[in-house]
Protein backbone atom coordinates (compact mmCIF):
# COMPACT_ATOMS: atom_id res chain seq x y z
CA UNK A 1 0.00 0.00 0.00
CA UNK A 2 1.06 3.77 -0.81
CA UNK A 3 -0.92 5.73 1.10
CA UNK A 4 1.67 8.59 2.44
CA UNK A 5 2.25 9.05 6.37
CA UNK A 6 0.83 12.24 6.85
CA UNK A 7 -2.68 10.69 4.85
CA UNK A 8 -5.64 12.62 6.17
CA UNK A 9 -7.96 9.43 6.53
CA UNK A 10 -11.44 10.65 7.90
CA UNK A 11 -14.83 11.57 7.04
CA UNK A 12 -17.71 13.94 5.96
CA UNK A 13 -21.17 16.00 6.99
CA UNK A 14 -23.13 18.78 6.31
CA UNK A 15 -24.73 21.21 9.18
CA UNK A 16 -28.19 20.62 6.88
CA UNK A 17 -27.95 17.11 6.87
CA UNK A 18 -26.82 16.22 10.40
CA UNK A 19 -27.12 19.65 12.97
CA UNK A 20 -30.64 19.57 12.81
CA UNK A 21 -31.40 22.63 15.80
CA UNK A 22 -32.83 24.39 12.89
CA UNK A 23 -34.51 27.61 15.13
CA UNK A 24 -32.07 27.41 17.95
CA UNK A 25 -30.05 30.40 19.35
CA UNK A 26 -30.61 32.76 16.82
CA UNK A 27 -30.14 30.54 13.66
CA UNK A 28 -32.29 31.30 10.45
CA UNK A 29 -33.70 29.11 7.79
CA UNK A 30 -32.11 27.95 5.18
CA UNK A 31 -32.79 27.19 1.84
CA UNK A 32 -32.88 23.63 3.16
CA UNK A 33 -34.74 24.24 6.19
CA UNK A 34 -37.79 24.54 3.06
CA UNK A 35 -37.52 20.87 2.14
CA UNK A 36 -39.95 18.35 2.59
CA UNK A 37 -39.08 14.82 2.88
CA UNK A 38 -39.04 12.78 -0.79
CA UNK A 39 -39.20 9.27 -0.77
CA UNK A 40 -37.62 6.39 -2.70
CA UNK A 41 -40.32 4.06 -2.74
CA UNK A 42 -43.14 7.10 -4.21
CA UNK A 43 -39.95 7.83 -6.32
CA UNK A 44 -40.25 11.56 -5.02
CA UNK A 45 -37.40 13.85 -4.71
CA UNK A 46 -37.64 16.71 -2.25
CA UNK A 47 -40.44 19.69 -2.36
CA UNK A 48 -39.70 23.11 -1.77
CA UNK A 49 -41.67 24.90 0.27
CA UNK A 50 -41.75 28.86 0.35
CA UNK A 51 -43.64 28.95 3.68
CA UNK A 52 -43.04 26.40 6.28
CA UNK A 53 -45.66 24.30 7.34
CA UNK A 54 -44.53 21.90 10.02
CA UNK A 55 -47.81 21.43 11.32
CA UNK A 56 -48.82 19.57 8.08
CA UNK A 57 -45.48 18.74 6.97
CA UNK A 58 -41.84 16.91 8.27
CA UNK A 59 -38.92 18.73 7.06
CA UNK A 60 -36.17 16.56 8.09
CA UNK A 61 -33.16 19.40 7.98
CA UNK A 62 -35.48 21.23 11.22
CA UNK A 63 -34.12 18.13 13.47
CA UNK A 64 -31.17 16.02 11.27
CA UNK A 65 -29.83 13.56 13.56
CA UNK A 66 -29.24 16.30 16.36
CA UNK A 67 -25.55 16.99 15.89
CA UNK A 68 -26.20 20.35 17.35
CA UNK A 69 -26.31 18.24 20.80
CA UNK A 70 -24.68 15.23 20.41
CA UNK A 71 -21.86 16.39 19.11
CA UNK A 72 -19.25 15.66 21.66
CA UNK A 73 -20.10 12.07 21.91
CA UNK A 74 -20.23 11.71 17.69
CA UNK A 75 -17.00 13.52 18.08
CA UNK A 76 -15.80 11.11 20.33
CA UNK A 77 -16.75 7.79 17.71
CA UNK A 78 -15.08 9.50 15.06
CA UNK A 79 -12.06 10.10 17.19
CA UNK A 80 -12.23 5.93 18.81
CA UNK A 81 -12.30 5.20 14.55
CA UNK A 82 -8.69 6.89 14.67
CA UNK A 83 -9.71 10.21 12.17
CA UNK A 84 -7.35 12.63 11.35
CA UNK A 85 -9.57 15.24 9.31
CA UNK A 86 -13.49 15.33 9.73
CA UNK A 87 -15.09 17.31 7.04
CA UNK A 88 -18.30 19.51 8.33
CA UNK A 89 -19.98 22.32 7.08
CA UNK A 90 -21.35 25.43 8.84
CA UNK A 91 -24.69 26.40 8.53
CA UNK A 92 -24.59 30.52 6.93
CA UNK A 93 -27.48 31.12 9.26
CA UNK A 94 -26.39 30.59 12.52
CA UNK A 95 -24.02 32.79 11.85
CA UNK A 96 -25.83 35.85 9.63
CA UNK A 97 -29.81 34.29 10.07
CA UNK A 98 -30.80 36.15 7.20
CA UNK A 99 -27.54 36.48 5.32
CA UNK A 100 -27.40 40.12 5.05
CA UNK A 101 -26.76 41.39 8.75
CA UNK A 102 -23.75 43.13 9.73
CA UNK A 103 -23.04 41.52 12.59
CA UNK A 104 -22.55 37.80 13.29
CA UNK A 105 -24.69 35.84 15.44
CA UNK A 106 -22.33 35.28 18.47
CA UNK A 107 -24.24 32.14 19.75
CA UNK A 108 -23.85 30.43 15.79
CA UNK A 109 -20.16 31.31 16.00
CA UNK A 110 -19.51 30.03 19.67
CA UNK A 111 -20.89 26.82 18.67
CA UNK A 112 -18.62 26.14 16.08
CA UNK A 113 -15.87 27.24 18.16
CA UNK A 114 -17.09 24.23 20.96
CA UNK A 115 -17.14 21.97 17.87
CA UNK A 116 -13.55 22.65 16.73
CA UNK A 117 -12.06 22.92 20.49
CA UNK A 118 -13.80 19.38 21.13
CA UNK A 119 -12.29 17.68 17.82
CA UNK A 120 -8.84 19.31 19.14
CA UNK A 121 -9.20 17.59 22.18
CA UNK A 122 -8.39 14.29 19.96
CA UNK A 123 -5.99 15.31 17.40
CA UNK A 124 -8.74 16.01 14.63
CA UNK A 125 -8.07 18.47 11.59
CA UNK A 126 -11.29 20.15 10.75
CA UNK A 127 -11.89 20.46 7.13
CA UNK A 128 -14.94 23.12 6.71
CA UNK A 129 -17.20 23.81 4.06
CA UNK A 130 -18.05 27.35 3.87
CA UNK A 131 -21.67 26.59 1.81
CA UNK A 132 -23.28 23.46 1.19
CA UNK A 133 -26.66 23.87 0.11
CA UNK A 134 -27.28 26.05 2.59
CA UNK A 135 -27.97 29.92 1.37
CA UNK A 136 -29.71 31.82 3.97
CA UNK A 137 -33.85 32.19 2.86
CA UNK A 138 -33.68 34.91 3.04
CA UNK A 139 -31.29 35.87 0.74
CA UNK A 140 -32.78 34.17 -1.96
CA UNK A 141 -36.24 35.61 -1.48
CA UNK A 142 -35.31 39.35 -1.42
CA UNK A 143 -32.16 38.97 -3.66
CA UNK A 144 -32.51 36.29 -5.97
CA UNK A 145 -29.92 34.71 -4.34
CA UNK A 146 -26.22 35.34 -6.52
CA UNK A 147 -27.91 36.70 -9.26
CA UNK A 148 -27.68 40.17 -7.46
CA UNK A 149 -23.86 41.66 -7.15
CA UNK A 150 -24.43 42.24 -3.12
CA UNK A 151 -24.64 38.40 -2.00
CA UNK A 152 -21.54 38.41 -3.36
CA UNK A 153 -20.82 40.97 -0.04
CA UNK A 154 -22.71 39.07 1.86
CA UNK A 155 -21.00 35.95 1.23
CA UNK A 156 -17.59 37.65 1.77
CA UNK A 157 -18.30 38.88 4.86
CA UNK A 158 -19.79 35.79 6.12
CA UNK A 159 -16.20 33.66 5.11
CA UNK A 160 -14.24 36.80 6.39
CA UNK A 161 -15.92 36.37 9.63
CA UNK A 162 -15.07 32.85 9.68
CA UNK A 163 -11.25 32.54 8.78
CA UNK A 164 -10.87 36.08 11.28
CA UNK A 165 -12.32 33.79 14.10
CA UNK A 166 -11.09 30.23 13.61
CA UNK A 167 -7.96 31.54 11.87
CA UNK A 168 -6.07 29.53 14.50
CA UNK A 169 -8.39 26.39 14.60
CA UNK A 170 -9.25 25.77 11.18
CA UNK A 171 -6.22 25.40 8.14
CA UNK A 172 -8.47 23.41 5.43
CA UNK A 173 -12.01 25.20 3.85
CA UNK A 174 -13.87 24.68 0.54
CA UNK A 175 -15.96 27.69 -0.21
CA UNK A 176 -18.89 25.50 -1.90
CA UNK A 177 -19.72 22.04 -1.66
CA UNK A 178 -20.67 20.45 -5.80
CA UNK A 179 -20.29 24.18 -7.19
CA UNK A 180 -20.93 22.27 -10.91
CA UNK A 181 -24.96 21.51 -9.75
CA UNK A 182 -25.33 25.05 -10.17
CA UNK A 183 -25.07 24.47 -14.11
CA UNK A 184 -28.31 22.26 -13.21
CA UNK A 185 -31.75 22.49 -11.46
CA UNK A 186 -31.91 25.93 -11.98
CA UNK A 187 -29.23 26.71 -9.51
CA UNK A 188 -31.36 26.62 -6.57
CA UNK A 189 -28.98 24.27 -4.03
CA UNK A 190 -25.83 26.63 -5.16
CA UNK A 191 -27.03 30.08 -6.38
CA UNK A 192 -30.45 30.33 -4.02
CA UNK A 193 -32.49 30.97 -7.70
CA UNK A 194 -36.11 29.90 -6.29
CA UNK A 195 -38.60 32.89 -7.01
CA UNK A 196 -39.80 32.45 -10.60
CA UNK A 197 -38.42 30.42 -13.62
CA UNK A 198 -35.09 32.47 -14.46
CA UNK A 199 -33.48 32.84 -17.84
CA UNK A 200 -30.45 30.48 -18.78
CA UNK A 201 -28.66 34.23 -19.01
CA UNK A 202 -29.74 34.50 -15.12
CA UNK A 203 -28.77 31.32 -14.03
CA UNK A 204 -25.21 31.52 -15.52
CA UNK A 205 -24.89 35.28 -14.12
CA UNK A 206 -25.92 34.18 -10.54
CA UNK A 207 -23.02 30.97 -11.21
CA UNK A 208 -20.36 33.46 -12.19
CA UNK A 209 -21.48 35.96 -9.32
CA UNK A 210 -20.62 32.44 -7.25
CA UNK A 211 -17.53 32.45 -8.89
CA UNK A 212 -16.37 35.50 -8.04
CA UNK A 213 -17.53 35.43 -4.08
CA UNK A 214 -15.85 32.25 -4.18
CA UNK A 215 -12.34 33.41 -5.74
CA UNK A 216 -12.86 36.68 -3.06
CA UNK A 217 -13.01 34.40 -0.45
CA UNK A 218 -9.67 32.72 -1.83
CA UNK A 219 -7.72 35.47 -1.63
CA UNK A 220 -9.36 37.01 1.65
CA UNK A 221 -8.56 34.30 3.32
CA UNK A 222 -4.78 33.95 2.13
CA UNK A 223 -4.24 37.31 3.50
CA UNK A 224 -5.49 36.56 7.21
CA UNK A 225 -3.63 33.18 7.28
CA UNK A 226 -1.15 32.47 4.31
CA UNK A 227 -1.63 29.02 6.08
CA UNK A 228 -4.65 28.39 4.75
CA UNK A 229 -5.11 25.72 2.24
CA UNK A 230 -8.52 26.74 0.80
CA UNK A 231 -10.11 24.81 -2.33
CA UNK A 232 -12.73 23.84 -4.46
CA UNK A 233 -15.25 21.16 -3.96
CA UNK A 234 -17.11 19.34 -7.34
CA UNK A 235 -19.70 16.54 -7.66
CA UNK A 236 -17.30 14.57 -10.10
CA UNK A 237 -19.47 12.14 -12.31
CA UNK A 238 -17.26 10.67 -14.80
CA UNK A 239 -18.94 9.64 -17.89
CA UNK A 240 -18.48 6.90 -20.21
CA UNK A 241 -19.43 7.02 -24.01
CA UNK A 242 -22.25 4.43 -24.19
CA UNK A 243 -20.43 2.71 -27.09
CA UNK A 244 -17.03 3.92 -29.43
CA UNK A 245 -19.40 4.95 -31.86
CA UNK A 246 -17.09 8.30 -32.41
CA UNK A 247 -21.15 10.57 -32.26
CA UNK A 248 -20.90 9.00 -28.65
CA UNK A 249 -17.28 10.27 -28.03
CA UNK A 250 -18.16 13.35 -29.21
CA UNK A 251 -21.18 14.04 -27.43
CA UNK A 252 -19.70 12.44 -24.04
CA UNK A 253 -16.80 14.81 -24.28
CA UNK A 254 -19.65 17.59 -24.69
CA UNK A 255 -21.54 16.74 -21.59
CA UNK A 256 -18.58 16.04 -19.58
CA UNK A 257 -16.75 19.35 -20.47
CA UNK A 258 -19.90 21.36 -19.20
CA UNK A 259 -20.31 19.58 -15.98
CA UNK A 260 -16.87 18.30 -14.76
CA UNK A 261 -14.52 20.39 -16.31
CA UNK A 262 -15.73 24.22 -16.29
CA UNK A 263 -16.50 25.32 -12.72
CA UNK A 264 -12.89 23.17 -11.74
CA UNK A 265 -11.37 25.35 -14.72
CA UNK A 266 -12.65 28.61 -13.53
CA UNK A 267 -11.45 28.05 -9.83
CA UNK A 268 -8.58 26.27 -10.40
CA UNK A 269 -6.94 27.91 -13.64
CA UNK A 270 -8.80 31.32 -12.68
CA UNK A 271 -10.50 31.38 -15.91
CA UNK A 272 -13.23 30.25 -18.02
CA UNK A 273 -12.42 27.36 -20.63
CA UNK A 274 -12.92 28.37 -24.24
CA UNK A 275 -15.69 26.14 -24.90
CA UNK A 276 -17.75 28.01 -21.82
CA UNK A 277 -17.28 31.19 -23.99
CA UNK A 278 -18.80 29.75 -27.77
CA UNK A 279 -21.65 27.62 -25.78
CA UNK A 280 -22.50 31.75 -24.67
CA UNK A 281 -22.11 32.78 -27.67
CA UNK A 282 -23.99 30.27 -29.61
CA UNK A 283 -26.71 30.08 -27.09
CA UNK A 284 -27.49 33.92 -26.60
CA UNK A 285 -26.65 33.41 -23.10
CA UNK A 286 -25.13 37.12 -22.09
CA UNK A 287 -22.86 36.87 -18.58
CA UNK A 288 -21.27 40.06 -17.55
CA UNK A 289 -17.84 39.32 -17.25
CA UNK A 290 -15.89 42.24 -16.89
CA UNK A 291 -12.16 42.68 -16.77
CA UNK A 292 -12.16 43.32 -13.02
CA UNK A 293 -13.80 40.06 -12.88
CA UNK A 294 -11.37 38.30 -14.57
CA UNK A 295 -8.59 39.63 -12.17
CA UNK A 296 -10.72 38.44 -9.46
CA UNK A 297 -10.68 35.12 -10.60
CA UNK A 298 -7.43 34.79 -11.46
CA UNK A 299 -6.02 36.24 -8.09
CA UNK A 300 -8.46 33.51 -6.36
CA UNK A 301 -7.70 30.68 -7.72
CA UNK A 302 -7.48 27.55 -4.89
CA UNK A 303 -4.79 25.47 -3.31
CA UNK A 304 -6.24 22.14 -3.81
CA UNK A 305 -9.05 20.65 -5.45
CA UNK A 306 -12.02 18.20 -3.84
CA UNK A 307 -14.76 15.92 -5.46
CA UNK A 308 -17.28 13.61 -4.47
CA UNK A 309 -17.59 10.51 -5.89
CA UNK A 310 -20.00 7.77 -6.21
CA UNK A 311 -21.13 6.66 -9.70
CA UNK A 312 -20.03 7.00 -13.26
CA UNK A 313 -22.50 7.12 -16.01
CA UNK A 314 -22.56 6.79 -19.84
CA UNK A 315 -23.43 8.66 -22.20
CA UNK A 316 -25.00 8.42 -25.60
CA UNK A 317 -25.65 10.55 -28.87
CA UNK A 318 -29.05 10.53 -28.24
CA UNK A 319 -29.13 10.68 -24.96
CA UNK A 320 -32.54 12.50 -24.40
CA UNK A 321 -34.43 9.53 -26.38
CA UNK A 322 -33.51 6.21 -24.73
CA UNK A 323 -35.30 4.33 -22.34
CA UNK A 324 -32.34 2.69 -20.75
CA UNK A 325 -31.10 5.92 -18.41
CA UNK A 326 -29.58 5.06 -14.92
CA UNK A 327 -30.63 6.63 -11.81
CA UNK A 328 -27.91 9.43 -10.32
CA UNK A 329 -26.99 12.02 -8.29
CA UNK A 330 -29.08 14.76 -9.95
CA UNK A 331 -27.45 13.58 -13.14
CA UNK A 332 -28.48 10.32 -14.42
CA UNK A 333 -27.40 9.54 -18.17
CA UNK A 334 -27.46 6.10 -19.40
CA UNK A 335 -26.97 2.61 -17.92
CA UNK A 336 -23.61 0.48 -18.11
CA UNK A 337 -24.32 -3.12 -18.54
CA UNK A 338 -20.94 -3.71 -16.59
CA UNK A 339 -21.45 -2.06 -13.12
CA UNK A 340 -24.00 -2.80 -10.29
CA UNK A 341 -25.78 -0.79 -8.69
CA UNK A 342 -27.24 0.52 -5.58
CA UNK A 343 -30.84 0.36 -4.39
CA UNK A 344 -30.92 3.93 -5.67
CA UNK A 345 -29.96 3.00 -8.63
CA UNK A 346 -26.38 4.77 -8.70
CA UNK A 347 -24.09 2.73 -10.57
CA UNK A 348 -20.78 1.83 -8.88
CA UNK A 349 -17.80 1.63 -10.33
CA UNK A 350 -14.29 1.69 -8.14
CA UNK A 351 -12.31 1.73 -10.90
CA UNK A 352 -13.51 4.23 -11.88
CA UNK A 353 -12.41 5.86 -9.08
CA UNK A 354 -8.37 5.33 -10.22
CA UNK A 355 -9.85 6.79 -13.79
CA UNK A 356 -11.35 9.83 -12.58
CA UNK A 357 -8.29 10.52 -9.89
CA UNK A 358 -5.42 10.37 -13.01
CA UNK A 359 -7.93 12.27 -15.46
CA UNK A 360 -8.46 15.44 -12.59
CA UNK A 361 -4.79 15.25 -11.42
CA UNK A 362 -3.38 15.33 -15.27
CA UNK A 363 -5.38 18.58 -15.97
CA UNK A 364 -4.53 20.76 -12.60
CA UNK A 365 -1.59 19.11 -10.92
CA UNK A 366 -3.16 20.12 -7.78
CA UNK A 367 -3.59 18.07 -4.54
CA UNK A 368 -6.68 16.07 -4.44
CA UNK A 369 -8.95 15.05 -1.82
CA UNK A 370 -11.62 12.43 -2.27
CA UNK A 371 -14.20 14.45 0.12
CA UNK A 372 -17.35 12.29 -0.44
CA UNK A 373 -17.78 8.59 -1.50
CA UNK A 374 -19.94 5.98 -0.26
CA UNK A 375 -23.21 3.68 -0.41
CA UNK A 376 -26.02 4.75 0.55
CA UNK A 377 -28.11 1.91 1.31
CA UNK A 378 -30.56 -0.03 3.64
CA UNK A 379 -29.32 -1.52 7.14
CA UNK A 380 -31.17 -4.02 9.09
CA UNK A 381 -30.23 -4.12 12.92
CA UNK A 382 -29.98 -7.57 14.35
CA UNK A 383 -32.23 -8.76 17.42
CA UNK A 384 -28.88 -8.06 19.19
CA UNK A 385 -28.48 -4.58 18.20
CA UNK A 386 -25.37 -5.67 15.52
CA UNK A 387 -25.73 -4.02 12.14
CA UNK A 388 -23.09 -6.38 9.81
CA UNK A 389 -22.79 -3.90 6.40
CA UNK A 390 -20.58 -6.14 4.68
CA UNK A 391 -21.87 -4.48 0.86
CA UNK A 392 -20.55 -1.08 2.79
CA UNK A 393 -17.14 -2.54 3.80
CA UNK A 394 -16.99 -4.18 0.16
CA UNK A 395 -17.67 -1.06 -1.37
CA UNK A 396 -15.24 0.94 0.92
CA UNK A 397 -12.38 -1.85 0.09
CA UNK A 398 -12.52 -1.36 -3.89
CA UNK A 399 -12.61 2.14 -3.56
CA UNK A 400 -9.74 2.18 -1.54
CA UNK A 401 -8.01 -0.39 -3.73
CA UNK A 402 -8.33 1.79 -6.46
CA UNK A 403 -7.00 4.94 -4.89
CA UNK A 404 -4.16 3.39 -3.61
CA UNK A 405 -3.82 2.18 -7.22
CA UNK A 406 -3.89 6.31 -8.37
CA UNK A 407 -1.49 6.89 -5.84
CA UNK A 408 1.22 4.61 -7.64
CA UNK A 409 -0.01 6.10 -10.44
CA UNK A 410 1.69 9.30 -9.05
CA UNK A 411 -1.30 11.37 -8.29
CA UNK A 412 -1.13 13.57 -5.11
CA UNK A 413 -3.79 11.89 -3.37
CA UNK A 414 -3.79 14.02 0.05
CA UNK A 415 -6.90 12.62 1.99
CA UNK A 416 -10.29 10.60 2.08
CA UNK A 417 -13.35 12.00 3.23
CA UNK A 418 -16.29 9.25 3.32
CA UNK A 419 -19.86 10.53 3.14
CA UNK A 420 -22.22 10.64 6.20
CA UNK A 421 -19.65 8.57 8.03
CA UNK A 422 -22.79 8.95 10.68
CA UNK A 423 -26.32 8.31 9.23
CA UNK A 424 -27.90 11.59 8.98
CA UNK A 425 -30.48 12.41 6.11
CA UNK A 426 -30.37 12.19 2.13
CA UNK A 427 -29.82 15.38 0.56
CA UNK A 428 -31.64 13.92 -2.78
CA UNK A 429 -34.82 12.76 -0.83
CA UNK A 430 -34.51 13.62 2.56
CA UNK A 431 -34.78 10.01 3.93
CA UNK A 432 -32.94 8.61 6.86
CA UNK A 433 -32.98 5.06 5.63
CA UNK A 434 -30.65 6.03 2.69
CA UNK A 435 -28.04 5.44 5.43
CA UNK A 436 -24.02 6.07 4.83
CA UNK A 437 -22.61 5.89 8.06
CA UNK A 438 -20.15 3.80 10.36
CA UNK A 439 -22.52 4.74 13.29
CA UNK A 440 -25.90 3.94 12.87
CA UNK A 441 -28.65 6.41 14.62
CA UNK A 442 -31.93 5.53 15.77
CA UNK A 443 -34.21 7.88 13.42
CA UNK A 444 -36.45 6.98 10.48
CA UNK A 445 -37.79 8.49 7.67
CA UNK A 446 -40.88 10.29 9.67
CA UNK A 447 -38.35 11.58 11.99
CA UNK A 448 -39.29 8.64 15.24
CA UNK A 449 -36.43 6.87 16.90
CA UNK A 450 -34.21 7.58 20.02
CA UNK A 451 -31.21 9.67 18.26
CA UNK A 452 -29.31 6.35 20.01
CA UNK A 453 -25.99 6.06 18.01
CA UNK A 454 -24.18 3.09 17.34
CA UNK A 455 -21.13 1.24 15.55
CA UNK A 456 -21.78 -0.87 12.67
CA UNK A 457 -19.13 -3.62 11.54
CA UNK A 458 -17.63 -1.19 9.13
CA UNK A 459 -17.22 0.74 12.22
CA UNK A 460 -14.56 -1.52 13.27
CA UNK A 461 -13.24 -1.93 10.07
CA UNK A 462 -12.68 1.64 9.02
CA UNK A 463 -11.14 1.71 12.41
CA UNK A 464 -8.36 -0.80 11.36
CA UNK A 465 -8.09 0.68 7.92
CA UNK A 466 -7.02 4.17 9.63
CA UNK A 467 -4.53 2.46 12.15
CA UNK A 468 -2.74 0.63 9.16
CA UNK A 469 -2.73 3.47 7.13
CA UNK A 470 -4.78 1.46 4.47
CA UNK A 471 -2.76 -1.65 4.71
CA UNK A 472 -5.40 -3.85 6.64
CA UNK A 473 -8.57 -4.20 4.41
CA UNK A 474 -9.38 -7.69 4.94
CA UNK A 475 -13.08 -7.77 7.41
C1 LIG B 1 -23.68 14.97 -2.50
C2 LIG B 1 -23.90 16.01 -1.44
O1 LIG B 1 -24.34 15.39 -3.65
O2 LIG B 1 -24.16 13.69 -2.32
C3 LIG B 1 -24.34 15.50 -0.10
O3 LIG B 1 -22.78 16.85 -1.28
C4 LIG B 1 -25.28 14.33 -0.31
O4 LIG B 1 -24.91 16.56 0.60
C5 LIG B 1 -24.53 13.23 -1.04
O5 LIG B 1 -25.85 13.85 0.85
C6 LIG B 1 -25.31 11.95 -1.23
O6 LIG B 1 -26.53 12.22 -1.84
P1 LIG B 1 -27.89 11.70 -1.19
O7 LIG B 1 -28.95 12.26 -2.07
O8 LIG B 1 -27.81 10.22 -1.20
O9 LIG B 1 -27.91 12.26 0.18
Amino acid sequence: MTFPKNFLWGGATAANQCEGAWDVDGKGDSINDHNRAGSRTAGTRRTFDLTIDTENYYYPSHTGIDFYHHYKEDIALFAEMGFKVYRLSIAWTRIFPNGDEETPNEAGLQFYDDVFDELAKYGIEPLVTISHFELPFHLGKKYDGFLDKRTIGFYERYATTLFERYKNKVKYWLTFNEINFGTMEHGLRISGLFNREYTETEQYQALHNVFLASAKAVSAGHKINPDFQIGCMLAYITMYPKTCRPEDVLKTQQINDKFNYFCGDVQVKGKYPYFMKRYFEKNNINVEITEEDQQILQAGTVDYYTFSYYMTTCIADDLDQRDDKSGGNLFGGVSNEYLPSSDWGWQIDPIGLRYTLNQIYSRYEVPLMVVENGLGAFDEVAADGSISDDYRIDYFKQHIIEMDKAIEDGVDLIGYTPWGCIDLISAGTGEMSKRYGFIYVDRDDEGNGTLARSRKKSFYWYKQVIESNGENLSN
